[in-house]
């Protein structure tokens, strides 16, 4: 069958735009926050960072380097390079995409409602944010419009094609977003407590850290880098041969923990400023920021809010193009179907899937309380997330480590970083890739998987 034209990025900046656009989303601005909050503040930001340069860096650059060497989607490239059954880690991560993008789709919906409905609606004028989300995220009708919505969103971009598609979109979008939180994070540091708020941020305490602060602090690293599903290796796919891949991911990983961090920052003093609890979970962010743009006024608060809850769909929308485009190249690449028909396929059939996720928050009982595990009750999308991305991105990274180090070769990967990287041999960067894939990062992610499944699953108590 002849291979339909692949398409690639303009340039080294159309790569780092798309790449940073698909790293850059609710996992920065809706998850890290809840995450930190979750896991007691400054110390888990410092396990994080760790986990983001140290761990999750090299294994961005093998992502890159696999997708660039093969030309290929995920199964594709672990096929062509591998051999065997290789092929089968690659569909695996697909998998992963395509049940992380389910969930992912209706949070971005949440967004979606709250910008409707705090620029044109009455949100701001609730009082009481927190039970306005939870009466939200049960109210079927409008997650179901919203969702359905993004889902058409991306999938009109994804059909658009890689330069005219993705790469366009994500160069305009993601510095406005950047001006935004700058400038809400100097609102907010003004207000009265936003000095407790940035203490319980920046001021590490390790007495609070156990095993699953490790857990979560690199799950979270592998979302919102975007790692271990093979989004990179799709968009590693199409980077050019003359660009550099090790500064290039560096740039990236910067810019994602960066965003990251900036969140944080904006987000802390507010609660602390509301008297709220940054152990709230996945309503922090939708329950924090209202209260700030009520602050500013009947005017200016509809403005202010209206436009960031914007701009977070928009980087959500980034993030959904990356998800989306992995199935897409899939089927494109190994079916020869064209573009356009698998978009409407995939995007449908995600979007079917994701209904229960939506269905969780109260709407409907069994979703709602789906699951006991450690001792609590998860809703269905909390399981979602736990398997698919708290297990299986981490897994993906294990597995790239171990593919690029023991099967196709340390030598071989050094090869194709040269390309665009010509003195990338003897540097200390290469050092460090090496001992990281070969080494630390199988080591350090397989045991922090292994340890939590026994203990999350199993009861069973390691340390
Ligand atoms: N990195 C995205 C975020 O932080 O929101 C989420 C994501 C996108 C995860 C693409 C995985 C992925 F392949």
């Amino acid at each position: 069958m002849a291979q339909q034209q692949r398409g690639s990025f303009s340039s080294r900046l159309g790569f780092i735009a798309a790449a940073a656009g698909s790293a850059v989303g609710l996992g920065n601005i809706w998850k890290f926050p809840y995450e930190t909050g979750l896991n007691g503040g400054a110390a888990f930001l410092v396990i994080y960072l760790f986990c983001v340069f140290i761990i999750c860096m090299p294994i961005l650059v093998a992502e890159i380097t696999v997708g660039r060497h093969a030309r290929q989607n995920p199964h594709g490239s672990y096929k062509k390079i591998g051999g065997g059954n290789w092929g089968v880690i690659g569909t695996i991560g697909i998998i992963v995409g395509i049940m992380i993008l389910s969930f992912y789709n209706v949070v971005a919906g949440w967004a979606f409602g709250y910008f409707l409905q705090t620029s044109f609606g009455d949100l701001l004028s609730k009082g009481d944010f927190a039970s306005y989300f939870g009466k939200y995220t049960a109210n079927v009708t409008d997650n179901l419009i919203f969702s359905l919505a993004f889902m058409v969103a991306t999938g009109l971009i994804v059909a658009g094609g890689v330069q005219k598609g993705i790469e366009r979109w994500t160069k305009i979008l993601m510095p406005v977003l950047l001006v935004i939180v700058l400038g809400l994070i100097v609102y907010g540091l003004t207000l009265p407590n936003a000095r407790e708020g940035v203490s319980f941020y920046l001021v590490p305490d390790f007495s609070e850290v156990e095993a699953g602060t490790f857990f979560s602090a690199l799950s979270q690293a592998f979302f919102s880098l975007s790692l271990g599903m093979g989004a990179i290796i799709t968009y590693g796919s199409y980077f050019n041969k003359e660009d550099n891949i090790v500064s290039s991911a560096a740039l990236v990983t910067t810019t994602d923990s960066l965003i990251a961090f900036l969140s944080g920052l904006l987000v802390f003093p507010l609660v602390f400023f509301q008297a709220q609890e940054p152990t709230e979970g996945p309503g922090l962010v939708f329950v924090a920021l209202p209260g700030i743009f009520e602050q500013m006024g009947p005017m200016i608060g509809p403005l202010i809010g209206g436009t960031f809850f914007l701009l977070l769909c928009f980087a959500a929308l980034t993030s959904t193009i990356s998800l989306l485009e992995v199935p897409v190249a899939y089927v494109t690449d190994e079916f020869n179907v064209k573009r356009k028909p698998a978009v409407i396929g995939i995007a449908s059939l995600i979007f079917l899937l994701g209904l229960p996720s939506m269905l969780a928050h109260g709407a409907v009982d069994w979703f709602t309380n789906f699951a006991t595990y450690g001792g609590e009750t998860h809703n269905f999308m909390t399981v979602l997330i736990t398997i698919f991305s708290d297990i299986g991105l981490p897994f993906g990274g294990f597995m790239i480590s171990i593919f690029v180090a023991y099967k196709w070769g340390m030598k071989r990967f050094a090869d194709e970083i040269e390309h665009g990287h010509p003195h990338f041999r003897g540097r200390i960067e290469e050092k460090f890739v090496t001992v990281m894939l070969s080494f630390i990062s199988p080591l350090v992610v397989g045991t922090i998987l292994i340890i939590t499944v026994l203990q999350s699953f199993f009861g069973i108590q390691v340390f």
